[in-house]
């Protein structure tokens, strides 16, 4: 599909519009008919925490213990790009790996932040445009929800971190995309499905690294937040993909195949190199020739969460199978009967442990 996104931003931008026609739609119907998404609700409304309160922000944060931390995930594995021929990097020592180090994480929790807005102003949509009153209830929770995600990460690099990026442009044309869209379900499937699916698997990865423990009890939380709003888009368009014809799913199915090309793409994290004085071009040719296998792996499992997903909703098989071939092709079709996110909400509610155990 061709991208509506307009080209790299102006460093010095400061807000940015997206153009969409929409339907806003009120429904007369209030009755609650959808147990599913009742259930979810009632959860929501008594899982909310407090950014300000329910986390310590007087821990010390040091962004190169961090890096260096996430060594296996971020800076040894790239060691080995410096003996490729030809590599830009073939002048690094340890200081400008660990740099690298602290450069990916930052990038990476700034484009958590820029996701987290995103998610903040598909939802609300949402709650306009989805016919259902349920949906529309559930979707209200969730704006505050992402309000706190973006606040959450937006203080958490301001005040522990030292560096800030810019939004991806894959990131940003994908998020654009979604929102210059007229059609509701288009709004859940890039959202709920793609972006919250491949962000509940990247918030795993690295909870499971890190022991920086502010950062691990924010994505604890966040982590709880998320399995409820992957859960809404896996409930939600089950219902009504199972209307949809063949033609039209397959819009979906390619919609849903750009939206992953794309994420998969951001992850090369092009600005990090660039900000490393190397030339983003070069250092993508010697990726093409050497992937650490750590990195191979990353990228592999933020799927897990989108195929099985895509499963639920009928898109791997409709219209002859087509998105299946595009998955098997990417590699990630493994992940097919990997979890069910419908559900997963439960187990993944940490704020409400939490709270049971202080009583
Ligand atoms: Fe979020
Ligand atoms: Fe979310």
């Amino acid at each position: 599909m061709t991208s509506t996104h307009s080209p790299t931003p102006n460093p010095t931008e400061v807000t940015h519009a997206v153009r969409a026609v929409i339907d806003a739609q009120f429904t007369w119907d209030y009755e609650r008919s959808r147990d599913a998404l009742v259930r979810l609700y009632e959860k929501a409304k008594t899982s909310q925490w407090n950014v300000s309160t329910d986390l310590d922000w007087s821990i010390d944060v040091d962004p190169e213990r961090v890096a260096d931390e996430l060594g296996g995930g971020t800076t040894a594995r790239f060691h080995a790009l410096a003996e490729i021929d030809g590599s830009p990097v073939r002048h690094f020592g340890d200081k400008e790996w660990l740099q690298v180090g602290v450069e990916m994480q930052s990038s990476l929790l700034s484009q958590f932040l820029h996701g987290e807005q995103g998610a903040l102003l598909t939802t609300a949509r949402i709650v306009e445009t989805v016919p259902w009153i349920d949906a529309k209830y559930y979707a209200a929770t969730q704006v505050m929800d992402e309000a706190r995600h973006v606040e959450v990460f937006a203080r958490y690099l301001d005040e522990k971190l030292t560096s800030q990026y810019r939004i991806n442009d894959n990131l940003r044309s994908l998020l654009d995309d979604i929102l210059a869209d007229s059609r509701w379900d288009i709004t859940y499937l890039g959202m709920q499905i793609m972006v919250e699916g491949l962000a509940l698997a990247a918030f795993g990865m690295m909870h499971t690294v890190t022991t920086e423990p502010l950062l691990k009890k924010i994505l604890r939380y966040v982590m709880s937040d998320e399995a409820r709003h992957v859960a809404f888009g896996v409930l939600s368009l089950q219902e009504y993909y199972r209307e949809l014809s063949d033609a039209e799913l397959r819009e979906r199915q390619e919609f849903a195949f750009d939206a992953a090309s794309r994420l998969k793409q951001r992850f090369i994290q092009a600005e990090v190199w660039e900000r490393m004085g190397v030339d983003p071009e070069a250092i993508r040719r010697t990726l093409e020739q050497y992937r650490p296998p750590e990195q191979q792996m990353f990228q592999t499992l933020l799927f897990s969460k989108i195929v099985p997903n895509c499963k639920k909703l009928g898109l791997l098989d409709a219209a002859g199978g087509w998105l299946r071939e595009r998955f098997t092709e990417l590699g990630v079709i493994e992940f097919e009967d990997f979890t069910d996110t419908g559900a997963e909400y439960e187990m993944l509610d940490e704020v409400a442990r939490d709270r049971a155990a202080a009583g």
